[in-house]
């Protein structure tokens, strides 16, 4: 069989002959770009913003222009393997979804689509806790294919352990605690819009399907006073009754929905008071792997392994976060270093290409995470597009690999890398 490169090429040729030209671009920007035309200026600032001047979300790609690859020349490398073990599990590409919130703003489908895209071309979807259908509907959605499921530990325990447990029964096969954004970074771009999708109701399924959720009682809910109903409210009322068709669809309404959202509010974001000791209870919930999310410091990574962390994941959160952090492919090295190949460590922020994912492979990472240009996928073209976009992204790789002179992932590391230049 050809390699999944040329297949890829082939296919997209083939349709050309036909004047049949693909929905999904192939070049990352065009896809942004086109992507982003499609959407509103909510969901273009949502989606493509990040912390202030959003400095980190460009130093996340120039870590990787100031990495070159050294093709090889004269091997035989016919026959390639791109799969990648990973938790015990075998995986056909060292890809993953990240976890992305509110992917309703991109298309109504949603997790939904984006999870069937995945688990068609067996790549885990990691869904968010801020999905926007319940965990167990995306989980059937996807059959066996692998998923895990991503945590923000909100204020109450009782609402983490819940979650834990649901992903748990409902076939999730580990935990990733996102550890960067226990709140929400200053986000321009949403700021100067004065808009927030879960103040609407939106991206908050997982919280209206939980019973432990609908328990807690909290005096302190009264911070969001209704504003004088003008166009815009009634916008908002649109959008709190779209999430709370999805919410009653599940059989589990709770009843009035602005009540609902004004006790997220008031949970889902916690003083920034965790800590890696914190671990050690979220173990004893779940007999699943944990993954910690948001490492940037070798000594974080060290202390969430004393901790019992099964896996580490560097990530600046696509630089929504902390403007002017380190690009996340700088921390990696260190970070791989700090971990000694105890557990795997994943990345995530700035992939693009398939030749950032062997970029990121020879700096010491296990797989990576896509983020937002499975998003754009999704928003151009719903299931199909995440699909196109995955397969292209596999092409890549694979023809990257190919022409590096390796056969097997197994064989990248620093001395396939110029650095520095
Ligand atoms: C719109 C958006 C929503 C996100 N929501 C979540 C989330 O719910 N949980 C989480 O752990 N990370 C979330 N992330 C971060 C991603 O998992 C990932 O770290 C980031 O997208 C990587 O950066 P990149 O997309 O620029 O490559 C989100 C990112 C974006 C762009």
């Amino acid at each position: 069989m050809d390699p999944i490169g040329r297949l890829r090429q082939s296919r997209i040729y083939s349709s050309g002959l036909v004047a049949r030209r693909e929905a999904i671009p192939t070049r990352p920007d065009r896809l942004e770009e086109k992507a982003l035309r499609a959407l509103g200026a909510e969901a273009q600032a949502y989606l493509g913003g990040g912390a202030g001047l959003e400095t980190t979300m460009a130093a996340n790609r120039t870590a990787f222009d100031r990495r070159k690859l050294i093709p090889r020349m004269g091997r035989d490398v016919r026959h390639r393997d791109l799969s990648v073990d990973i938790l015990g599990r075998r995986l056909p590409l060292p890809l993953l979804l990240a976890p992305i919130g509110v992917l309703d703003m991109a298309h109504r489908d949603a997790d939904l689509a984006a999870a069937r895209a995945a688990a068609k071309a067996g790549v885990p979807f990691i869904t968010s806790s801020q999905a926007c259908s319940p965990l167990e509907d995306i989980a059937t959605a996807m059959g066996d294919a692998p998923r895990w499921f991503q945590l923000y530990w909100s204020m109450h325990d009782q609402v983490a352990e819940s979650f834990v447990k649901r992903a748990e029964q409902a076939g999730y096969e580990a935990i990733v605690l996102t550890l960067d954004t226990t709140q929400l970074g200053w986000r321009p771009r949403d700021l100067d819009l004065g808009y927030l999708p879960f103040l609407r109701g939106r991206g908050i399924a997982n919280y209206l399907s939980d019973e432990a959720f609908v328990a807690v009682v909290d005096e302190n809910t009264s911070s969001i006073k209704p504003g004088r109903p003008g166009l815009g409210a009634l916008r908002s009322l649109a959008e709190m009754l779209t999430t709370r068709r999805r919410g009653v669809a599940k059989g589990r309404p709770i009843g009035d929905l602005a009540e609902a959202i004004r006790r997220f509010v008031a949970i889902y974001s916690r003083p920034p008071d965790l800590t890696f000791a914190d671990l050690e209870r979220l173990k004893s919930w779940t007999r699943l792997p944990i993954l910690v999310k948001g490492i940037l410091h070798p000594d974080d990574a060290k202390l969430a392994l004393q901790h019992g962390a099964s896996g580490i994941i560097v990530s600046n959160h696509g630089g929504r976060q902390v403007d002017g952090a380190i690009a996340a492919l700088d921390a990696l090295p260190g970070i791989v270093e700090a971990v000694e190949g105890h557990v795997p460590v994943l990345f995530d922020s700035g992939i693009r290409t398939g030749s950032d994912i062997v970029k990121a492979l020879c700096l010491g990472a296990s797989a990576v995470l896509l983020g937002r240009p499975y998003v754009w996928g999704l928003a151009l073209d719903g299931q199909a597009g995440v699909a196109a976009v995955i397969d292209n992204l596999a092409a890549e790789l694979d023809l990257t690999l190919a022409f590096c002179g390796h056969r097997s992932l197994s064989e990248l590391g620093r001395h396939c890398l110029a650095e520095g230049l």
